[in-house]
């Protein structure tokens, strides 16, 4: 991988220290490049002449392709969604809910896991389960902790692949095979893993699993894709609908729903200028490897991790073991709030980081184009604050 091409396509890479990859990556140019050449097209073209037109639905199959690819999922399977939380939405409010139903979380979850989870408790009377984990929780106590929540009441396990306060890595292949014979759905946040680490939805087998373009992927804002593998497709109803949610048979007065294809879920309209720039984000990151980055991240994790562990007054609060771990590092500094650790380390060492509430923390994303020396940086600035 060439660190220093890959860096000179990022501007942010010339002014800062920019580790806030799991909140919004930045972008390469030609990620905003083909936003714009798309908008100047439709601007100078007409947005509904045949060209244009034909050309938006190249864009559209093209983007859905590539998220497919991305996930080793078939694009009849992926629908463009406009976040992570949207994508979640889809689903949870889909499905239909009994009184009982049991829905199985951790303690760790972002709002967008818990709120939506809750929602189904107020209006359904479904029961959420918070199983409580430790920020750096082995796999084989979060393994045996959802064991024990689950009871012939569990209908869907919802957690985030990787935890974005700590980045710890769930052992969801492990969660989906205790969960399977028995019938229970499962749900997977992966707000943290797109362009993050390597994902194939045919080995994790989950039901569901919603991605973010603005993370990991370094795309832009307002667009992610959901994935539901094809034979719960008719599980989800549609929430929000529109033409594509129906069959229309002999005119308005002869419709039946859609029930088996993704389409369903579309909604209206959409910017294609934000697919063009998806799909150029997903080829940003393939270029550099899923594999690849996904390595060099967690090296990045493992470096940054062992220098902190040495400075007196830090307390790291990820994980340290490999499989648990992510390019996400979380530390409290003794005696600081970490609301001021992140504005000094931004006013002083041009370090763009994050707090995180629980455990409460400062975050770093380290992504591919992050560097041994920023690391070293990061290590030296946060020397100096404890
Ligand atoms: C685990 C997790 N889920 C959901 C979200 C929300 O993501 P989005 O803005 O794509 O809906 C985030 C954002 O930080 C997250 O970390």
């Amino acid at each position: 991988m060439d660190i220093d091409r890959i860096r000179e396509q990022i501007p942010v890479c010339r002014r800062m220290v920019y580790v806030n990859s799991g909140w919004s990556g930045p972008s390469p140019v030609s990620v905003v490049e083909a936003i714009k050449a798309r908008l100047d097209y439709e601007m100078e073209q007409g947005p509904t002449t045949p060209d244009v037109r034909e050309s938006g639905r190249e864009i559209q199959d093209q983007t859905r392709l590539a998220v497919a690819n991305l996930l080793n999922a078939a694009p009849e399977e992926v629908c463009l969604t406009k976040n992570t939380t949207d994508g979640i939405n889809i689903v949870i409010n889909g499905l239909t809910w009994n009184q009982g139903d049991e829905i199985i979380t951790c303690s760790l979850e972002h709002s967008s896991v818990l709120v939506p989870s809750y929602f189904q408790q107020w209006r359904h009377g479904a029961v959420v389960k918070v199983v409580a984990l430790a920020s750096d929780e082995g796999h084989d106590e979060i393994l045996a902790k959802i064991e024990s929540a689950i009871t012939d009441r569990t209908r869907l396990v919802f957690l985030s692949h990787i935890q974005y306060s700590t980045g710890l890595r769930m052992p969801v292949e492990e969660i989906r095979r205790m969960t399977k014979d028995r019938g229970i759905m499962m749900l997977l946040d992966g707000a943290q893993t797109a362009g993050h680490i390597a994902l194939d939805m045919k080995a994790i087998d989950c039901d569901f699993y919603a991605i973010p373009g603005q993370k990991w992927l370094l795309g832009s804002e307002g667009i992610g894709a959901l994935y539901i593998r094809q034979d719960m497709i008719p599980q989800v109803q549609p929430v929000h609908v529109a033409g594509r949610a129906v069959m229309p048979h002999d005119g308005p007065e002869d419709m039946e729903p859609e029930i088996a294809s993704i389409d369903k879920l579309k909604g209206s309209s959409t910017s294609t200028a934000l697919q063009a720039g998806l799909l150029e984000a997903i080829s940003f990151v393939q270029a550099a490897g899923m594999d690849e980055i996904e390595a060099r991240d967690l090296d990045l994790a493992s470096q940054l991790k062992q220098s902190l562990g040495e400075t007196p007054g830090v307390k790291v609060l990820s994980p340290i073991e490999r499989s648990g771990s992510s390019g996400l590092v979380s530390f409290a500094i003794d005696g600081m709030e970490p609301e001021d650790a992140v504005a000094r380390l931004w006013e002083r060492d041009r370090i763009v980081a994050r707090q995180v509430g629980f455990p409460h923390g400062i975050r770093v994303s380290l992504h591919f184009f992050n560097t041994e020396e920023e690391v070293g940086q990061i290590v030296e600035a946060v020397r100096r604050l404890a």
